[in-house]
């Protein structure tokens, strides 16, 4: 029983860095341009946006940033919409909430 459930625990552990990995690999190749983890890059940056946001909020912004900035109070929305597939979206909302700082 004690070793079914470390097994599990090991998997589980397995899984959630392999998603940081991947989420980290969709930062580098979409979002890198204009966000940074810690500092205001063209956008926000990642830690501000994980004290403020949640993941459906994230995922929002990913795929409709036109009708969503609006609800975050931008006047102008200067972000592209992105067509990520659900892994890939799962991925970035979880390494951008990541960044939440503990306060
Ligand atoms: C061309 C530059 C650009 C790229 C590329 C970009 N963003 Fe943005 N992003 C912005 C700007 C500028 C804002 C501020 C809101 C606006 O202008 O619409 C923003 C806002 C956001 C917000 C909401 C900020 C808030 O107030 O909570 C999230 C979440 C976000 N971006 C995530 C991403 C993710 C994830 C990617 C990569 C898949 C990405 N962005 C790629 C420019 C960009």
């Amino acid at each position: 029983m004690k070793k079914r459930f470390t097994t599990f625990l090991l998997i589980l552990t397995l899984t959630v860095t392999a998603q940081a990995q991947s989420g980290k690999k969709v930062f580098e190749t979409y979002c890198w341009g204009c966000h940074h983890q810690t500092a205001v890059a063209f956008g926000p940056p990642f830690s501000e946006i994980a004290s403020k946001r949640t993941a459906e909020e994230i995922g929002g912004m990913i795929t409709d940033p036109a009708s969503v900035s609006k609800l975050f109070g931008y006047k102008r929305n200067a972000m592209p919409a992105f067509k990520l597939t659900p892994e890939e979206l799962k991925a970035i909302t979880a390494y951008i909430l990541s960044f939440k700082e503990n306060k």
